[in-house]
């Protein structure tokens, strides 16, 4: 503001005029957003939708009723309700942000070419969706994307090192960049999945045979159900929906993680592929580019504006979290979050 329309205004107003504007939330303050969030807790708390995923066991395990809400503004602060300290495992939350290091190290070219970056308009472990984008890389362009398991694991595979140890410490490290903290496995979680992984290894095997693995498929699906097991809590999620509202910058810890210009190609990404098949829908209800997965979580990007995120286990059929998408809904439509909605 410059100094004549400041003393027009009158300090006191300026001031004012300059709380709000620190909130990041457009004309929002930071009153306002703990508002909408508190409201929304209050609102979907009792709410008794859907069913923890099992498909894992350790998965089934995890209280239902945890519930916990997480925005973060563009001035790093954290507004919250409910639980925000349980960890779950990320799951599928994971898979952004491993495209997201692939990118940043290898362009965004790099996952165009190799996964691709269309829908694939079936379930997140498909392998009628592999069959029916088989391409041998090379001979024409895959229409498959990083957000569903054949392309997310074939993103594992692309992050580069000399051994796996060498490759996790970087997956572990964008995830810890991106939450602002040092995040570790939750152990039962990863032993739970590597016994039950079966589907996720034909997976990686097909992956191989048709290319898009190059190889070490096995490796490839361990470091990915590694990736999965990663425990967060609905804070860490916010933090790291932020750090991609704010061009690849974390807020609170103020540290560069990705380039703002590689940004936009992970939220095209994440706005047609993130909720699965359910994507469409809830670009519809929202416009915000988001990833659920299936230990609960869900993230959204208001770009400029928010990061958000929510964790609650029961999903609803499609393997979205029922609280989570509704609390979501909520608190963006009442910050003015959508992007298509903007004046
Ligand atoms: O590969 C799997 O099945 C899990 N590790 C992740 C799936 C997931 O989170 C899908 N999400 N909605």
């Amino acid at each position: 503001m410059n100094t004549i329309s400041r003393s027009m205004l009158g300090v006191a107003a300026a001031a004012a005029i300059a709380t709000l504007a620190t909130s990041g939330v457009g004309a929002q303050s930071g009153a306002d957003v703990q508002k909408a969030v508190d409201a929304a807790y209050a609102k979907f708390r009792g709410l008794q939708e859907g069913k923890n995923a099992d498909y894992i066991p350790a998965l089934a395990k995890v209280d239902p009723n945890l519930f916990g809400i997480a925005v973060v503004t563009a001035d790093g602060k954290v507004y919250t309700a409910g639980d925000v300290k349980t960890e779950v495992s990320i799951q599928s939350i994971s898979k952004v942000f491993t495209m997201a290091q692939v990118i940043q190290e290898q362009g965004l070219e790099s996952i165009e070419g190799r996964i691709g970056v269309d829908a694939t308009g079936a379930r997140f472990n498909s392998i009628i969706a592999i069959e029916g984008v088989r391409t041998v890389v090379g001979t024409g362009a895959p229409e498959m994307n990083p957000l569903v398991n054949p392309g997310a694991i074939s993103a594992t595979s692309m992050v580069t090192g000399t051994t796996a140890d060498q490759v996790w410490q970087k997956i572990i490290g964008f995830h810890n960049d991106a939450a602002g903290r040092n995040l570790s496995v939750l152990q039962d979680v990863y032993k739970s999945e590597s016994d039950t992984n079966q589907r996720n290894q034909a997976i990686g095997a097909l992956m191989l045979a048709y290319g898009y693995i190059k190889a070490n498929w096995q490796q490839a699906v361990d470091l990915y159900t590694r990736q999965c097991s990663i425990g967060v809590n609905a804070r860490d999620l916010a933090v790291m929906a932020s750090t991609l509202a704010f061009a690849g910058k974390n807020p609170v810890t103020g540290k560069q993680v990705l380039d703002g210009s590689k940004v936009p190609g992970v939220l095209a990404v994440m706005a047609t592929a993130g909720l699965y098949d359910d994507s469409g829908k809830w670009l519809y209800h929202t416009g915000l580019p988001a990833k659920s997965g299936v230990g609960g979580g869900i993230i959204a990007v208001s770009p400029g504006r928010f990061g958000i995120a929510v964790v609650s286990p029961p999903l609803d059929d499609a393997g979205n979290s029922v609280r989570a998408q509704r609390a979501i809904a909520e608190i963006s439509n009442a910050l003015g979050g959508n992007p298509y909605g903007r004046r």
